[in-house]
């Protein structure tokens, strides 16, 4: 059982300035619903009883968003407009949120979730990627998979070449549904291995956290949770899943116009 996920979201968001500075990206609009709100419900649609986010400082309004507003609930009441209630529905899940007090990486960020993981497999959902699938969601692709193989999966989206340097690039064997990792390069400058991309979503052994404590800076000078995954190679099988739906990147201006139609139109048949 994957009852556990984490989701990074204390980046500074610096491909999409200046109005990170004030509008952290995870709540960036999708329509009338901030981005972040997408993640989270894939992770319940997938399964998933506790979320940890990692945040920082500058993060508040997550935490403001997924609160219960008793203000704005007892206003609504008061003026005959219960209708409205509705809108402020939230996913059903437990949150649970830490601070990465400095920019070190989602190596670093993930390994703050230790405490909260304890000895179980677990999600990781990067806030800025979305999959999206009329069937399976992405996470839950990879879960199928966990409950066959009982190690971590990691997914997967064939990139162009052009585009491999912005991405953990696999090297691996195919073997039945999945892909049997044998080796991983974050944000190759040459000679990527393949042209298989690992996308944000992935699912973990408890042991990846061994190799996240003893990392060491990689590239970038972040701790990379790449690297760890290397060094999980050493210990026991990964695999990666090619993942289906289509992939869109929140960091992207073109694929955030593309979202925002896709929700929006979803809102309004709502
Ligand atoms: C991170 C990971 C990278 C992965 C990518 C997917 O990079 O480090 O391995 O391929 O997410 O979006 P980032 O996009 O945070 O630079």
């Amino acid at each position: 059982m994957v009852r556990k996920a984490i989701i990074p979201a204390a980046g500074y968001g610096t491909r999409s300035l200046p109005i990170t500075k004030a509008i952290p990206k995870e709540m960036f609009p999708l329509g009338l619903k901030p981005a972040i709100h997408y993640i989270v419900e894939e992770a319940v649609q997938s399964g998933i009883e506790q979320l940890l986010i990692v945040i920082s400082n500058s993060k508040h309004s997550i935490l403001d968003y997924f609160d219960h507003s008793m203000e704005l609930e007892a206003f609504l009441k008061s003026k005959n407009k219960q209708h409205m209630l509705k809108l402020l529905e939230l996913p059903n899940i437990d949150i649970f949120y830490i601070k990465q007090h400095h920019a070190n990486g989602l190596g670093d960020a993930i390994r703050l979730g230790k405490e909260f993981v304890g000895d179980e497999p677990f999600g990781v959902l990067l806030p800025d990627d979305f999959v999206i699938s009329n069937q399976t969601p992405a996470l839950s692709q990879l879960i199928e998979e966990y409950k066959k193989a009982k190690s971590s999966v990691l997914g997967l989206k064939q990139v162009k070449q052009e585009q491999l340097k912005n991405y953990g690039v696999i090297q691996g064997t195919p073997n039945s549904d999945l892909i049997e990792i044998e080796n991983i390069v974050e944000k190759p400058k040459q000679d990527p291995p393949s042209d298989l991309a690992v996308i944000g979503r992935y699912i973990f052994t408890p042991a990846i956290f061994q190799c996240l404590e003893e990392l060491k800076e990689g590239v970038d000078g972040e701790f990379q949770l790449t690297d760890a995954i290397k060094s999980l190679l050493e210990i026991e099988p990964v695999y990666g899943k090619i993942v289906s739906g289509d992939r869109y990147d929140l960091g992207n201006l073109g694929d955030y116009i593309e979202l925002m139609k896709i929700m929006s139109r979803e809102q309004s048949l709502e």
